[in-house]
């Protein structure tokens, strides 16, 4: 168990904007070390309900530890957020008042060395969330194809010498460790130029390759607005452009009637919307935050609502009890 801990980001402003109420029921996709999840269970309790989501099984372990006073009410599984529904149904867990998705990886996992998500320390390169996945960091860098590598270091590194990069990754071969990346990625850029390591866009890839993390988030996005009862809260935070921009166009196209072209003069698609978007601009940590917690300078938090459409949630009851919790929530 590591003594390393993490400070949750934006964490008044995740209460806040899941608008947690006691009585109320809850999902942490990413549970991590527990941090948010015992804010909201404080803040839901009395009656309050969690369920917490990870895809390492190291960070269900922590959270156990770390919400042991909320047994009775803070179920904790194992398993992808992709898998929401499926989730939510085993355990009989819909509609909810609110879905948290803090993404990316914890100060437990890049402190966690054996993983190799840094290239800060020594540590073979594996990157995976779940040890149980087939493919690791090191498989990716030492199999695919130079093309193959250049465009995943450019796609989910967003970084501009993903070609360089990637052919002198194909002539070091075989590279098995995290600092031995980092040094063929600094050889292929011509050393360290900027205040960024030159080898931290190709790690982030090489993770978001490894644990198909874009994929997972779409799949996870568009199973929420079955599970979110009516006036439930959708929150994510996002650490880079990629996911921010998935996150965006979701909310933005879920909170719209219509996808049609502009051209078409009628509607054709018949999307009604499923949200309305409680903030328009993103949300992120104060000065005082980022000085505190410098982990946090790169989040965004946006924030959507579930609203009454043609497509219900799981589980809706026309007529069931209104104003569960005073925002018209309809409970199995
Ligand atoms: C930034 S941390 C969350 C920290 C947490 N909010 C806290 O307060 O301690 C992100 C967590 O999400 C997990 N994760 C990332 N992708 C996942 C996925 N597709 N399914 C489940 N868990 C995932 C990671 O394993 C990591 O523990």
């Amino acid at each position: 168990m590591l003594s390393v801990a993490h400070k949750p980001v934006l964490l008044k402003e995740v209460v806040t904007a899941l608008a947690v109420q006691p009585g109320g029921r809850y999902i942490d996709c990413t549970l991590g070390g527990g941090g948010h999840a015992r804010a909201i269970l404080d803040h839901s309790s009395p009656g309050g309900q969690l369920l917490g989501i990870d895809a390492d099984p190291e960070a269900i372990r922590t959270a156990t530890l770390n919400l042991s006073r909320f047994a009775y009410s803070a179920l904790l599984v194992n398993a992808n957020f992709a898998n929401l529904d499926d989730i939510c149904r085993r355990y009989n867990f819909y509609p909810v008042h609110g879905i948290l998705m803090d993404l990316g990886l914890s100060s437990l996992q890049l402190a966690n060395d054996p993983r190799g998500f840094s290239f800060q320390h020594e540590a073979d390169l594996d990157m995976r969330f779940n040890p149980e996945q087939k493919i690791t960091a090191s498989d990716i860098v030492n199999t695919y194809s130079e093309s193959d590598l250049a465009n995943i270091i450019r796609s989910y590194g967003e970084e501009d010498n993903s070609y360089r990069i990637a052919r002198r990754i194909v002539q070091a071969r075989p590279i098995y460790t995290t600092l031995r990346l980092a040094s063929v990625v600094e050889e292929a850029v011509g050393g360290r130029k900027g205040r960024i390591h030159p080898a931290t866009r190709t790690f982030q890839a090489l993770r978001i390759a490894v644990n198909e993390e874009l994929e997972h988030l779409e799949e996870a996005l568009r199973k929420t607005t079955e599970l979110l009862g009516i006036g439930g809260r959708l929150v994510v935070i996002s650490y880079h452009s990629l996911e921010d921009r998935i996150v965006k166009h979701f909310m933005q196209r879920e909170s719209r009637d219509c996808l049609c072209p502009p051209r078409m003069p009628v509607c054709r698609c018949g999307h009604k919307a499923t949200m309305r978007l409680i903030n328009k601009k993103v949300i992120t940590p104060s000065e005082q935050e980022i000085e505190q917690n410098p982990r946090s300078r790169s989040a965004r938090m946006r924030v959507a609502e579930r609203i009454d459409s043609d497509s219900k949630p799981y589980g809706y009851r026309k007529n069931s009890r209104p104003g569960f919790g005073q925002r018209g929530f309809s409970l199995n």
